[in-house]
């Protein structure tokens, strides 16, 4: 069974509790949704395969630990999930960046795919998916459907917001992947929305609406 962490880093405590706020405008959600995604990343990252190094430092020779160099991919879910692709490139710039496009029918709420673009040797890579919210779970477990059909096998997701009810949907259709979260809120609303949540994140993240 996937692990499901809730970083609970008392700077992202206090970016969140801004970035909840209605009054938040564009241009702060935007830097504070980043800033999280960096600080998230650290946690993320945490197993990280490494490898010794010999390193001549002024003084002598050094065994040091560097990166094993296994590979990464970073994928958005369009449109919210950009918002959190530069704050991770911060720490890990040689990651490569796929792209999928979902939207939540409005009635219906289920996840519809628009758009898929990633890189040609993504089975071979790490993947971070990436999408502040994770609401009923449809957008992430279809997103994480569409990346194992291409055949990706090492994934791991990483939100912003979570229902109780998108954690438990995302980790009974994909219980090898582990979850990173800042807070799991208490609930969805009949509209499919968390609550408390923080509203629609691809409105408030582009201003639009
Ligand atoms: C939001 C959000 C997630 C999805 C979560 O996207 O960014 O992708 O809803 O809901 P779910 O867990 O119930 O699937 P939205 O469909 O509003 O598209 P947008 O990012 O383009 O605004
Ligand atoms: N998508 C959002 O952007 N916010 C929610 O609360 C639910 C889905």
């Amino acid at each position: 069974m996937g692990r499901v962490t809730e970083i609970k880093h008392p700077l992202i405590l206090h970016k969140l509790a801004i970035i909840r706020d209605k009054n938040t405008g564009s241009k702060d959600f935007r830097e504070l949704l980043e800033e999280i995604a960096t600080l998230m990343a650290y946690e993320v990252t945490r197993d990280m395969a490494v490898e010794d190094v010999q390193v001549e430092t002024p003084v002598a020779m050094a065994t040091c630990k560097m990166l094993a160099g296994k590979k990464l991919a970073i994928v958005p879910i369009l449109r919210a999930g950009m918002g959190m692709v530069d704050g991770i490139l911060k720490l890990i710039p040689a990651a490569k960046v796929g792209h999928i496009g979902l939207y939540r029918n409005e009635e219906t709420l289920q996840p519809v795919e628009y758009f898929c673009k990633l890189p040609k040797d993504i089975e071979e890579r790490e993947v971070i998916v990436v999408d502040p919210m994770l609401a009923t779970g449809g957008s992430a477990a279809d997103a994480i459907t569409l990346l194992k059909k291409r055949g990706a096998t090492n994934i791991k997701f990483v939100g912003l917001v979570a229902a109780p009810e998108g954690v438990a949907h995302l980790t009974k259709a994909h219980p090898d992947v582990d979850i990173y979260v800042a807070a799991i809120d208490e609930r969805l609303n009949e509209k499919g929305y968390i609550v408390p949540g923080l509203g629609d994140a691809g409105d408030r993240l582009f201003g639009t609406k």
